[in-house]
């Protein structure tokens, strides 16, 4: 695995979209598979910016998340189809048409899942962006989810529902189930970037790295990829 360590989270930013600009320059249909959370927030403001301001054009992209929500619509200011939109659809020229991301409001979770793993086989992402869990979640693979996991519905650990709390006006509003890609997904991925920012990452951070390779740290699995870069800043990379 490549490792890049910034000095700050802008410059974290900076070098995951330099990788993700290369790509949408030098080919346009590309697929990228992208995010939510606070990591990838300064990227997609430097992909907004460079649409604006230097006219990169993401036309013919198309996007597929990671993960959403059980429950929540894409007119949920807490849903992650929602967050896409605010922070980077709406901001460039990309065609709503060719974002994917599952529906959290599916009555039959099965066929959901079914239905955006069959999306996902057609449409490889060129770059996957990931952030990390302070428990080496990815996605919302929780420890100890199969390496060999496809899109399912997890229930959310504690630590995480704590995480993600801060993004919610208490704790019990932070829904208990969503859909995620599973691990496998992820790994088919041509290339992956992982983010983590902020030294509640840093163990994480080091796990991913040095730790042993195991379902109880779900981003492990990363280093069995063959072309996966973890861009982090100095904080989260402190025990490496
Ligand atoms: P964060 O979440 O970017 O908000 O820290 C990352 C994750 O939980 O995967």
């Amino acid at each position: 695995m490549e490792i890049i360590i910034t000095d700050n989270y802008d410059l974290m930013s900076e070098e995951a979209f330099k990788l993700v600009k290369n790509l949408v320059r030098s080919n346009p249909n590309s697929v990228l598979g992208l995010a939510t959370g606070s990591t990838p927030l300064g990227l997609y403001k430097l992909m907004s910016d460079d649409y604006n301001y230097n006219g990169t054009s993401y036309k013919n992209i198309k996007t597929v998340n990671l993960d959403e929500y059980v429950g929540l619509g894409k007119d949920n200011v807490q849903s992650y189809a929602y967050f896409m939109n605010k922070y980077l659809f709406k901001n460039i020229d990309i065609n709503l048409n060719n974002t994917y991301i599952e529906n959290g409001l599916a009555i039959d979770k099965e066929k959901e899942c079914k239905r955006y793993n069959n999306l996902l086989n057609e449409l490889k992402q060129d770059i996957q962006i990931l952030g990390i869990g302070s428990n080496g979640h990815i996605a919302f693979n929780e420890p100890f989810t199969s390496f060999d996991s496809v899109v399912h519905v997890v229930k959310l650990a504690e630590s995480t529902i704590k995480d993600n709390s801060r993004l919610f006006n208490s704790i019990d509003e932070v829904p208990r189930y969503a859909f995620t890609m599973g691990l496998k997904n992820i790994m088919n991925a041509k290339k992956i970037i992982i983010m983590a920012s902020g030294v509640n990452k840093a163990k994480a951070v080091y796990e991913l790295v040095h730790g042993k390779i195991t379902e109880e740290v779900p981003c492990t699995i990363l280093r069995n990829h063959k072309d996966c870069i973890l861009i982090c800043d100095k904080e989260a990379g402190s025990l490496l």
